[in-house]
């Protein structure tokens, strides 16, 4: 029997990552969980061993701080038995970009982006040297979406997109599976913890369902999975239509409408 890879999952305490502990384990997958809130991932990791039967390791860490990053980065590199990384752990900052400090977008931009590409470069180089391994990037809707005036936030998950889009060309024929998730509002703690209030939402979705129709995407070995975009042509026409632009920036001159006296 093929033994399956443990897989890290960053922001395992709740919302989104819990659910993405609880299912991995009953696929049979030992587990690492990393978050800040050590009692939550330990009860949950008491859970999923009663139930599961698998070994489930948790990390206390704040991947804003550079020594618990770096923590956690070793361990990704160095040990062998984890195959998947998820890299879960986001938060959206609270208020409007005026009303946020610079301090406050750095944060955001810490564990969005530099978190998530810091392990993602930890971890590639062994998967690569083993010829396969996963990676799910947890990114949102709202990197399609400056209009929903979340600036920063979207600014980051529209980073992940690219990161994930980016490694899948450079790296996906040496055995690199990369997925980005682009959730829309699901229910969570993220919502009060930027100080918005879920009942405002016009559509919620529940967190068991947006990770159930994730891993389906995971499953088929999607490179972008949008579980709550009903007509996925959309997203097709979006990408065909970037496409069709690429070999038009090959050009010598700027285009007329630049040019002076045109
Ligand atoms: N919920 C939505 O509507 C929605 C929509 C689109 C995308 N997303 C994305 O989904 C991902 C998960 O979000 P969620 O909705 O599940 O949010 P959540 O319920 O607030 O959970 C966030 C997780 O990240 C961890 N975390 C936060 N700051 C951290 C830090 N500095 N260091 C380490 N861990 C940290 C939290 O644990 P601790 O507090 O214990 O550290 C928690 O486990 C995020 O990337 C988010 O941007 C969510």
């Amino acid at each position: 029997m093929t033994v399956k890879p443990a897989v890290l999952i960053t922001g395992a305490s709740t919302g989104i990552g819990a659910v993405y502990a609880d299912r991995f384990a009953k696929r049979g997958h030992d587990l690492v969980l990393v978050a800040r809130d050590k009692a939550r991932m330990d009860s949950l990791a008491a859970r999923l061993r009663e139930e599961t039967g698998v070994s489930v390791d948790v990390l206390q860490a704040d991947l804003t701080d550079a020594g618990d990053l770096a923590r956690i980065e070793s361990r990704v590199r160095d040990d062998a038995s984890i195959g998947i990384l998820v890299n879960n752990a986001g938060m959206s900052g609270t208020g409007t970009f005026l009303e946020q400090a610079p301090d406050a977008v750095s944060q955001v931009i810490n564990l969005n982006i530099t978190a998530l590409a810091r392990l993602t470069s930890a971890i590639t180089p062994r998967l690569v040297q083993a010829g396969t391994g996963s990676i799910i990037n947890v990114a949102s809707v709202v990197g399609l979406a400056p209009e929903l005036q979340m600036t920063v936030y979207g600014a980051t998950k529209a980073f992940v997109l690219f990161l994930s889009q980016g490694l899948n060309i450079e790296l996906g024929a040496k055995g690199l599976y990369v997925q980005a998730v682009l959730p829309a509002a699901t229910r969570t703690e993220i919502w009060e913890r930027s100080g918005k209030r879920i009942e405002d939402l016009p559509a919620v979705m529940e967190v068991d369902d947006l990770v159930d129709a994730a891993l389906v995407g995971f499953d088929r070995r999607e490179t972008v999975t949008i579980p709550p975009l009903p007509d996925e042509d959309q997203w097709k026409a979006l990408e065909a239509a970037r496409l069709a632009m690429l070999p038009n920036f090959r050009q010598v001159l700027p285009a007329a409408r630049y040019r002076n006296g045109v």
